[in-house]
């Protein structure tokens, strides 16, 4: 093992702002969290980012379907990261967005490091373009019928049917997923990076070759590069350039020298890793380029199978030619099944990470039995909640938390808190041979084993409460003349208990700070491992950790409560009325004819009625009048030729601006500021000015 102080920059994927995070996201926060508070424990200098990803056309589409700027609607998703982030302790030293200001002037650079390097090129491509949208449609957003096997409603680059691939061209009856219209073909100049070049296929070769992968996932790369099973990336021995841009409207950072033209957002999002750093070491007065130009510096970027053609090859090509420092590790992780079930994407699976939290459940049960599936390869792992409840109740409280909570008292009670100096043979021996783990127990941390680092510890806490079981405490206590013998068992519990928090503090940070509290220690580091406590006196024990409540789980995966009706309001019924009285209020259908806005009120609007009442004396239609308060939510040329109801026989009222006579009917909350919205009623066909409503 390295014992100089190591610079680490770690990084997990950027998310994209289009929704709350699932339990997908906070699974690949815990694992980098873990590998980072195990560097940072060891005396290793850690800057652990992450930022929202927050460009391209799903996040500009959602946006405009919410009504909100994407900048608002972004803005809403980041407000909501804190809750997670802090709930399940995962430690970033920044959080920031692949829209701020370092974003956008670091993919500029970038881009232009690249065109000054030979490897930006510019090609004319044919692509649908929704008349109605006005923009160019990605393959997702085109339909129509597979050109193989003719299934409906196949989205344009795959066949979910019969799995074929093609290009939206090919498929047959196109329609835009957006608008529904027919999209039509419109040639546009598109900026791609040569990967194709021989210098980036060199490089690659070499980076991706050269051991910093994962096996598995070197050779998945090897098979890109040799043109078999290359559907990603592969052009047969080579690469293909890769498409950059993408033309407005589109919610991105502006191509340098090219109007209309904008970074497709994986090229700028891998970019926010710098940004969130740069931002990070701005905010702190430190220098970003100084601090990256440092040769021992490591770059470290945890992220899912599923976006390692981006990892591998854009990215560190994109940083090798415009002269910037490489990553030095990626580390790829599988997917998380719930019972088994696959993950989507944008839903995530039934196990809501901010319902957990609501529920009251520990964060730390779930950081302990992520921890416990988690390996080195890229595998997928599985969220069980029997397999839950057992690892957490049995090992978690049953064979560690109880080292302590089965020793303290004793130590409390009988001894003044104060440890025995010396914790005699066996102990000593017990001891030592905890703390003989501690390299292996590092190097599993440090390969991503933390499951099998998690099965060595508890086979260690094992150990001690075998120890116990011979020792026999409660034993020893009712015979004062063994009180040395009681004092050095319970001693060398609460000393292993030390030993085996320090292995676990990774893991379980706020459970480790409420035992330095109860020991009465300094934050653990983990050398502290090796040092011994004896004669130290510690504090009252308090209670550490809960075993799981099967019922808690239960509740995890009830389905949650149907949202609440749109503004109800909870406006109480009225008190009852005869049929007597509802008779007494006439209700009329009513045309209207005409509709204006009132001058010197921005709530009115005069509207002219036709209550089908016929000619007056005079022979003129005979129309009626009402100021009816609804400016806000209709414009008057909306209401002109409707059908709505009146209230025929309500008293006239004298107002400012004119004789009004009787009302229209809308439905709208009580409280009007709190719960905006007003919705004139409409008679269904068929009905005609005069009828009465009853
Ligand atoms: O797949 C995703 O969720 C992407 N938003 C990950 C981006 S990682 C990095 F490149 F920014
Ligand atoms: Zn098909």
């Amino acid at each position: 093992m390295r014992t100089m102080t190591r610079k680490l920059f770690v990084t997990t994927a950027l998310p994209y702002a289009n929704a709350p995070f699932h339990i997908g996201h906070m699974m690949e926060y815990i694992q980098a969290d873990i590998w980072v508070r195990f560097q940072r424990l060891r005396g290793h200098e850690v800057n652990f980012v992450c930022a929202d990803d927050a460009h391209g056309a799903p996040i500009m589409i959602a946006a405009d379907k919410a009504g909100l700027s994407p900048q608002a609607f972004v803005g809403r998703i980041a407000a909501g990261r804190r809750q997670y982030l802090d709930g399940f302790h995962i430690g970033f030293d920044n959080w920031h967005s692949t829209d701020a200001p370092e974003n956008h002037a670091l993919a500029q650079s970038i881009y232009l490091a690249l065109r000054r390097n030979d490897l930006i090129a510019t090609r004319t491509i044919e692509q649908f373009f929704d008349p109605v949208k006005g923009m160019f449609l990605a393959d997702r957003y085109i339909l129509g019928e597979c050109p193989k096997c003719g299934a409906k409603d196949q989205y344009g680059d795959n066949c979910e049917v019969c799995g074929a691939v093609y290009t939206p061209t090919e498929l047959k009856n196109p329609t835009s997923a957006l608008s529904g219209a027919t999209p039509e073909l419109r040639s546009s100049e598109h900026f791609f990076f040569r990967l194709s070049d021989p210098r980036c296929v060199e490089f690659l070769r070499g980076w991706t070759q050269d051991g910093r992968l994962q096996p598995e996932v070197a050779n998945k790369v090897r098979e890109w590069f040799s043109g078999d099973g290359s559907e990603d990336a592969g052009a047969p021995g080579g690469l293909d350039d890769w498409d950059i841009s993408r033309d407005a409207p589109y919610f991105g950072i502006e191509i340098p020298d090219a109007p209309g033209k904008y970074f497709y957002v994986w090229l700028d999002a891998p970019i926010g890793y710098l940004a969130s750093l740069k931002n990070l070491l701005d905010r702190r007065g430190q220098d970003f380029d100084a601090y990256l130009a440092d040769p021992a510096l490591e770059q470290v970027h945890f992220i899912g199978k599923d976006i390692v053609t981006f990892h591998t090859l854009f990215w560190p090509a994109m940083l090798k030619f415009s002269g910037r420092k490489v990553p030095d590790r990626i580390f790829v992780h599988g997917h998380l099944t719930v019972g088994g079930e696959k993950m989507s994407k944008s839903r995530g699976t039934g196990l809501s990470p901010l319902r957990y939290l609501e529920l009251g459940m520990d964060a730390e049960w779930l950081r302990y039995y992520i921890a416990a599936k988690l390996n080195a390869r890229v595998e997928d792992i599985d969220f069980n909640t029997e397999d839950f409840v057992a690892r957490v109740n049995a090992d978690l409280v049953g064979k560690y938390i109880n080292i302590a909570s089965r020793a303290a008292g004793f130590i409390a009670k009988r001894f003044g808190g104060r440890l025995a100096a010396d914790p005699g043979v066996e102990g000593r021996a017990l001891l030592d041979g905890l703390r003989a783990h501690q390299d292996a127990v590092a190097e599993l941390y440090e390969t991503r084993e933390t499951g099998k680092a998690l099965r060595e510890i508890m086979m260690l806490a094992d150990r001690v409460n075998e120890y116990v079981d011979r020792h026999k405490p409660w034993e020893l206590a009712k015979h004062p003349e063994q009180a040395v013998l009681l004092h050095d068992a319970c001693s060398v519990c609460i000393e292993a208990f030390r030993v085996l928090t320090v292995y676990l503090k990774p893991v379980l940070p706020a459970l480790a700070a409420k035992v330095e509290a109860f020991l009465q220690i300094e934050p653990l580091q983990w050398h502290d491992a090796a040092r011994s406590l004896g004669g130290h006196t510690i504090g009252a024990y308090r209670h550490l950790m809960q075993r799981v409540d099967t019922k808690l789980l239960d509740a995890l995966f009830e389905p949650p409560a149907a949202p609440a009706p749109p503004a109800p309001g909870g406006e109480p019924l009225a008190a009852e009325i005869g049929i007597g009285d509802f008779a007494r209020v006439d209700l009329r259908i009513v045309k209207i004819v005409a509709a204006e806005r009132v001058e010197g009120s921005t709530k009115l609007l005069r509207l002219t009625l036709d209550a089908g009442e016929g000619p007056d004396p005079q022979g003129q239609p005979r129309l009626r009048t009402v100021f009816s308060g609804i400016a806000g939510a209709y414009a008057p040329e909306q209401l002109v030729g409707k059908l709505t109801v009146w209230v025929a026989n309500l008293a006239p009222r004298q107002m400012k601006f004119g004789r009004s006579e009787g009302m229209v009917l809308a439905a709208g909350h009580a409280d009007e500021k709190a719960h905006p919205g007003l919705y004139l009623l409409e008679p269904w066909p068929g009905a005609v000015p005069g009828l009465r409503v009853r």
